[in-house]
């Protein structure tokens, strides 16, 4: 797949992950971080110990630590990554306990943390979880829009028809629960949503609606909303990754070339709108002052472009090995903090275009550096 000048860089980049993941493991041992204060993690475990608050330990955030923990275990072999993963994946258990603070995103909580674990280890506590938590998700799918709703109720309005495109990662808790017990109902649900999406959010153009709102007791849609973009109409850059990183997902558990046939155009509207310089912007088609940018959106949609690379092989596969290297390459030039005293790597994270604070660290960023990197030196671990 790659050269040796890329294979040479990509070994390099390891080495600096593995040698600062070294310290930062054991600085963090006992958190589960979202983000950094000054180079330091903060731990979402802390956050309000004794409330159901999705901003706490039901945080959708709180399974990329563990996560990275897993992606280091099986490339290093050392068992303090697997220890201080599995102290992670244990905190989680107060989210079961506490309920209402859970919603769509408990595929991106438990696939990094449990499902991981029982893939590596076979320990059978993580597959209780993991498939506690798939038919959480599988209770939230709406028959009559044939979606899986988004969130709970929030301040926004009645949100009880609303699905969003993010949660075509949280799906494949739903392929992995069928592959596991052999019963097809979480597969279909999961097929179910991916073909929803497919009509719904994915315009003529390759790009994506953050948020589509469904009849909750009818179905059919109602209207879409921007979201965590700029605007109604807009192209949230992550939401085009959460596609393009879906879809190919969906196409790897169940074979489906519609699947296949979507991430490919996903993946080619989000190339061609890539900037000049390499950068992602928080929304494709966001004012160009502020200049607002986000890096997450870059390491998961190289992610993808990998996977979509191995599926359709040869020739082919190397416009998107290319587009994958460009972007993680252009990340580890400026935009990586590489010093062994801070807890962080990705610098200029956004976790919407309307929040208040811009170009911070989010653990997911790092995250999806690191699955990339691994991807690209071949790792055969796959956590989705
Ligand atoms: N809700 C997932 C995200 O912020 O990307």
């Amino acid at each position: 797949m790659l050269n040796t000048t890329q294979q040479q860089w990509v070994n390099d980049v390891i080495a600096r992950l593995t040698a600062k993941m070294e310290l930062v493991s054991e600085r963090s041992r006992d958190k589960i971080p979202y983000t950094t204060l000054n180079g330091v993690h903060d731990d979402r475990a802390t956050v309000n110990p004794s409330g159901d608050d999705a901003d706490g330990i039901c945080w959708w955030t709180n399974g990329f630590w563990g996560g990275m923990l897993w992606l280091m275990y099986h490339e290093t072999g050392q068992e303090k990554y697997k220890e201080i993963a599995q102290i992670s994946e244990a905190k989680l258990d107060r989210c079961f306990e506490e309920y209402y603070g859970l919603h769509h995103d408990v595929g991106f909580m438990w696939l990094p943390t449990s499902v991981a674990n029982y893939r590596i280890t076979g320990n059978p506590e993580s597959r209780k979880r993991a498939l506690h938590a798939a038919n959480l998700l599988a209770g939230r799918f709406n028959v009559a829009g044939s979606f899986i709703r988004a969130w709970n109720d929030l301040p926004e309005g009645d949100t009880r028809g609303w699905a969003i495109i993010d949660c075509m990662l949280n799906i494949p808790l739903l392929y992995w629960a069928t592959e596991e017990t052999g019963d097809p109902r979480y597969m279909q649900i999961a097929m179910k949503h991916a073909d929803t999406s497919m009509t719904a959010f994915v315009r003529p153009d390759g790009s994506i609606n953050h948020i589509v709102e469904f009849d909750p007791f009818l179905g059919g849609v109602v209207r879409t909303h921007g979201g965590q973009g700029y605007g109604e109409g807009s192209s949230w850059a992550r939401g085009q990754t959460w596609a393009l990183y879906g879809f190919i997902m969906s196409y790897i558990h169940t074979g489906k070339d519609e699947y296949l046939h979507t991430a490919k155009r996903v993946a080619h509207y989000y190339m061609a709108s890539i900037p000049d310089d390499g950068i992602i912007p928080v929304d494709f088609r966001q004012p160009e002052e502020p200049a607002l940018t986000d890096d997450t959106a870059a390491a998961i949609a190289a992610c993808g472009l990998i996977e979509i690379a191995k599926a359709v092989g040869g020739h082919e596969s190397r416009l998107y090995i290319s587009a994958a290297l460009k972007l993680l390459e252009r990340l580890d030039q400026s935009r990586i903090d590489w010093s062994p005293d801070t807890d962080h790597f990705l610098l200029y994270g956004t976790g919407a275009y309307h929040s208040k604070t811009h170009h911070h660290a989010i653990i997911y960023g790092d995250y999806y550096f690191m699955e990339a990197i691994f991807k690209l030196k071949g790792s055969d671990l796959y956590l989705w």
